[in-house]
């Protein structure tokens, strides 16, 4: 059977920063403390006047074929997942294509493209697309290129202002892959939902409450049918649970119910008796509004317990490390948290050949997918090449009102003209307009 899985993978951040607790949280007259301890957040990422989707995915697919020494003739097949495109018809991969091709010997004329949408959980979808094109024999040889490129803006004074953020994640999809192979077991929990939506509008229609309960919902539901068809799970299975993390302080609460779900019926919860009980059964409430509370009561104890503080700090903070200082990438964001927790493992000096990871993944409207990823001999080489840290340090501050300008810059319905904050330097710029209302790129030197 062939392993197939991520070979390698590159991000490409918005080059602006804002500071939420000093910047942002003044102006909106809201306590710091609300972003750092609640949300969990400290900056964003923006993207500065001639970044967009196009440019920080071309970016980041670059910085990923030339590491990895591609060359157009390598890859049979591209597809971008975002929520952030601008064109109902010409599917971004084609842009990103055309920058691409300004600069490598060649073309993609051979590969298939295509753009990928579900919310957040497109990143995933297209990863998957890209595992069965190889599975089934149909890749010749060839790699897929995954782009998973957003510009996460709401409407300004829009609760979810709070966790914007921009940036890409390029993935190369492989036989034998260097960095994880991907389970074929997933599950899924997947229902018309109505929390989180963008009809052709550019920001999103949001009823923030009710999306976390969604999120919650179908990520119990696509864990059970995981398990359906993997067995049971148990924490002690998996070194990291990345999860979609529009917040850190999301994943907080999925973490805590997937303990729980775990930990049903096994020797934790029989050691957790003496200090918090057992687990609340159905069978023994008369009302599932009673239960849900005896539920919610469990929980509540549950995590203050060491075991689960514990589990908490080895297995969940070190996903969210990205995610804290950039914001929601919306597609990309599940990526991040991977790959945080495998700098993680870097920087701690972990062996983690052979480890395994439970991806949990996430897209409003609404549906949850669960899969397993199994850590490859030449995990540290990939993840030691990636240049994450170095990029978050250089970007560019903005005040409170540079903001409200980059905001204005980004809204498909103002024109302004704002200069640039940053100089462009060996990468994709957004140049202007076509005749066609096409956007147009450049490589600058
Ligand atoms: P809000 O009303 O601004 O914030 O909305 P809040 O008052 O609920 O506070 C947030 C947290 O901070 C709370 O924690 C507060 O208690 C805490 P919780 O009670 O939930 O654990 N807090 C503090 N903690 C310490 N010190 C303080 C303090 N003050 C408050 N002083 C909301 C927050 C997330 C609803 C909003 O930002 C929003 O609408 N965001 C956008 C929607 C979203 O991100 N939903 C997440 C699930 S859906 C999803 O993940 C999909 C998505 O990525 C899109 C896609 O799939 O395409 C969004």
């Amino acid at each position: 059977m062939t392993s197939v899985g991520i070979d390698a993978m590159e991000i490409w951040t918005g080059k602006l920063v804002l500071d939420l607790p000093n910047t942002f949280a003044p102006v909106k007259g809201e306590d710091p403390e609300k972003y750092t301890k609640g949300l969990g957040l400290h900056t964003s990422s923006f993207p500065d006047v001639y970044e967009d989707i196009v440019t920080m995915g071309a970016n980041a697919a670059k910085q990923l074929m030339d590491r990895k020494g591609l060359t157009p003739a390598d890859i049979g097949r591209i597809d971008v997942a975002t929520e952030s495109a601008f064109d109902n018809s010409k599917p971004v991969s084609t842009y990103i294509a055309g920058c691409l091709e300004q600069v490598y010997d060649g073309d993609f004329r051979h590969a298939n493209k295509g753009e990928r949408k579900f919310a957040c959980i497109a990143g995933t979808q297209s990863l998957d697309d890209a595992y069965n094109w190889i599975k089934a024999g149909r890749n010749r040889g060839r790699a897929a290129l995954v782009i998973a490129t957003d510009t996460a803006l709401y409407e300004r004074g829009d609760p979810g202002e709070a966790t914007q953020g921009a940036g890409a994640v390029a993935m190369l999809i492989d036989e034998d892959p260097d960095l994880v192979e991907l389970s074929t077991e997933q599950g899924y929990g997947s229902m018309d939902e109505t929390d989180f939506l963008k009809p052709n509008q550019q920001f999103p229609s949001v009823d923030g409450k009710r999306s976390m309960q969604v999120y919650l919902a179908r990520m119990r539901e696509a864990l059970e049918d995981y398990e359906s068809v993997a067995g049971r799970t148990h924490p002690d299975l998996f070194e990291y649970i990345p999860f979609h993390t529009p917040f850190p302080g999301m994943v907080r609460k999925a973490a805590l119910l997937g303990f729980r779900h775990m930990t049903r019926d096994t020797d934790i919860e029989d050691d957790l008796e003496s200090e918090i009980g057992r687990q609340p059964r159905e069978a023994d409430f008369e009302t599932w509004d009673d239960y849900e509370e005896a539920i919610r009561g469990y929980m509540d104890e549950l995590k203050t317990t060491e075991q689960y503080r514990d589990w908490y700090g080895r297995v969940i903070e070190p996903t969210l490390d990205i995610s804290s200082r950039v914001g929601n990438w919306y597609t990309g964001s599940v990526h991040i948290a991977r790959l945080s927790a495998l700098i993680a493992a870097a920087d701690e000096g972990k062996d983690m050949t052979g480890k395994q990871l439970l991806v949990g993944s996430y897209g409003s409207g609404a549906q949850a997918e669960i899969h397993a990823e199994t850590v490859q001999e030449t995990w540290l080489d990939e993840i030691e090449a990636v240049d994450v840290d170095d990029q978050l340090a250089a970007r560019t501050e903005i005040s409170f009102d540079d903001y409200e300008l980059i905001h204005d810059v980004h809204n498909h319905e103002k024109e302004i003209e704002v200069e640039e904050f940053t100089q462009p330097e060996a990468e994709f710029v957004f140049t202007g307009w076509g005749r066609m209302n096409e956007r147009r790129y450049e490589y600058v030197e």
